[in-house]
């Protein structure tokens, strides 16, 4: 799949070098693409990567990964400009209590949005495998081929996606989630992951 990272930090980064290294082709969309960061990282990513603006990467992707700094989010959006019929996949959080999810889809009402990764850090993103099985990715999104899709390309990555079917069902999973974190990074750090048993 042609995939674009809008931000190329922790998480586009490591999330844009995985599935290029995996066979995707991606071109990271970055303030600059000349970047010796950028440099590095399309080193580390392979032949598969590229970069170019945010607007050259919006054009690109199918899929589009969105992975700024909430402050950013608006910016970058108005920049990657029409997005009708792109699969734009959200990992961003806002940590002011206000719902990075609504703002996306107000901002982005063209798109195929799915709500994805954010519930993740980016340590485990990079290796999800666990003795146990593989870390379970929550997502969500209102049309069924762009989560179908995502759903694939978090699979790609060694993930074991869960498709938690509503935005309600995915504010209710965030929160759980958030709950479980104040408890359980404490004794564990950033790298503990959750894994979703079900009989089949
Ligand atoms: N870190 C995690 O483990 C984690 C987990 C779940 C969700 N998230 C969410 O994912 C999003 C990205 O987090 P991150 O940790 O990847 O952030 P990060 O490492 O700071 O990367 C953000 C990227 O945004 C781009 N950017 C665009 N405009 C920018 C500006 N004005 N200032 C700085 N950077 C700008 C930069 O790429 P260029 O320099 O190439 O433009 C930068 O690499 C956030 O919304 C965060 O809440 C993070």
């Amino acid at each position: 799949m042609k995939i674009a990272s809008i931000g190329s930090g922790n998480m586009g980064g490591t999330l844009g070098r995985r599935w290029a290294v995996g066979g995707h082709r991606v071109m990271f969309g970055s303030r600059d693409p000349f970047s010796p960061a950028i440099h590095e990282l399309l080193q580390a990513a392979g032949p598969n990567a590229q970069a170019g603006t945010i607007k050259e990467a919006a054009a690109f992707g199918e899929a589009i990964l969105l992975a700024v700094r909430p402050e950013d989010v608006e910016r970058v959006l108005a920049e990657a400009g029409d997005l009708r019929g792109k699969i734009l996949i959200n990992c961003t959080n806002r940590y002011d209590g206000e719902s990075a999810d609504h703002e996306v889809r107000r901002l982005a009402r063209n798109a195929r949005i799915v709500r994805a990764f954010h519930t993740l850090p980016w340590e485990v993103l990079a290796n999800p495998a666990y003795d146990a099985g593989n870390a379970t990715a929550f997502l969500y999104g209102d049309d069924p081929a762009a989560v179908t899709a995502v759903a694939r390309l978090a699979a790609d990555l060694g993930l074991d996606p869960v498709d938690v079917g509503s935005a309600d069902a995915m504010a209710q999973a965030e929160a759980a989630n958030g709950a479980l974190w104040g408890v359980l990074s404490p004794k564990f750090g950033r790298e503990y992951a959750l894994r979703v048993l079900r009989r089949s």
